[in-house]
């Protein structure tokens, strides 16, 4: 009879279960994350219908839905206001979502007017935020982040209603037109708030993990190399085996992560841009080279070819720990700086 797993010897028990952890985990992050991410909403300050101070920070946190409108619009902004106070009615029960709507006409919608709109729609005070301010602010999160119009004297904007999550990632828009149902957003507010912050945040900290898996790799290079330098070969091999699984790891993580988040742009300007790009650039390049040169220096190592493995390690051993460094810099600049 085949024996169980437990009955297994202690190694293949070891690793089976690693094994194991690894798909768990893997399934764990794609699992979560069937809403995509469109984007991330930059920080933001305006006024809100009472005249207050509206700062971004206040979304931190909340699940929000966000649109763009005037007040004087003829055509379909009455309606979709009359929708949003609908979304309103839906979430009742949810105190962590918010409905915010920009104006494209900053000009004309001052907070008094934007007060008597609310209070014709009905917006709840601390709930449905109805927002103005300055024509670039207001064009940055219409055009740039939302990519929903433009606030530039045309009143040319979207009629879809945007979800932004806990964190101020976009995760979908939603069709107003009549005859559309907005169920799906309503499914998909409850799907993010009742799951609060943890499978939302969990493919957003993959890129925390791919930058441990790199310095990890960096580390475990350096050393594999100065075990060498002393003559422990046995150990050197091993630890290089280690870089290589971890490296694995990162490419497998990396891949999901992308699957996810789509690209994510480095938002500053100005040299430190420059610097950014040249980084990633070379980055990038040189990450292609590093599968191919690992798997046959690998080879050569277990297969005693010593001279070949030597005469190419010295080429891969500087590309691996220069993609390795590079990804926890990249991983700074975008993520934490
Ligand atoms: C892809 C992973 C690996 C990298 C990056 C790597 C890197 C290196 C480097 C840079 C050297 C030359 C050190 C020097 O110039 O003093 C070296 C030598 C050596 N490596 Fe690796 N190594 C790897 C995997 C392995 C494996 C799996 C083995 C298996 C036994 C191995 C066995 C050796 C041996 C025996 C030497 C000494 C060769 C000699 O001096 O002729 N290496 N390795």
């Amino acid at each position: 009879m085949k024996p169980l797993l437990w009955d297994r010897p202690p190694a293949c028990r070891r690793k089976t279960s690693i094994l194991a952890a690894l798909v768990l985990t893997l399934a764990g992050c794609a699992r979560h994350n069937a809403l995509p991410v469109y984007g991330h909403v930059p920080a933001f300050v305006l006024s809100s219908q009472t005249g207050a101070v509206f700062d971004s920070k206040t979304l931190d946190g909340k699940i929000w839905v966000a649109d763009f409108f005037f007040t004087t619009c003829m055509g379909p902004c009455p309606r979709m206001s009359a929708e949003m106070h609908w979304v309103q009615k839906q979430i009742g029960d949810l105190p962590d979502v918010r409905l915010v709507s920009f104006t494209v006409d900053p000009q004309q919608d001052t907070p008094p007017v934007l007060a008597a709109y609310a209070q014709r729609f009905r917006a709840e005070p601390g709930r449905w935020f109805l927002l103005t301010g300055s024509s670039a602010t207001l064009n940055t999160l219409d055009r740039d982040a939302f990519k929903m119009g433009n606030v530039d004297g045309t009143f040319v904007h979207s009629t879809l209603f945007a979800l932004v999550d806990r964190r101020g990632f976009i995760r979908g828009y939603y069709h107003t037109e009549e005859g559309e149902s907005l169920d799906p957003l309503i499914a998909a507010i409850r799907r993010l708030s009742g799951t609060g912050l943890r499978p939302v945040s969990r493919v957003h900290d993959l890129p925390a993990v791919n930058a441990v898996l790199n310095a990890a790799a960096a580390v475990l290079l350096v050393w594999g190399f100065a075990l060498i330098r002393r003559g422990r070969k046995r150990t050197h091999r091993n630890v290089m085996l280690a870089a290589f699984t971890v490296s694995t790891l990162f490419l497998i993580c990396y891949i999901i992560y992308h699957a996810q988040a789509g690209v994510v742009r480095f938002e500053r300007t100005g040299p430190i841009r420059t610097v950014y790009l040249t980084i990633l650039f070379t980055h990038t390049l040189l990450a292609a080279a590093v599968p191919p040169l690992a798997i046959v220096t690998l080879s050569r190592g277990l297969r005693a070819r010593f001279d070949r493995h030597r005469a190419i390690a010295r080429w891969t051993l500087p590309i691996w720990l220069y993609v390795s460094v590079t990804g926890v810099v990249v991983y700074w600049m975008l993520y934490r700086m």
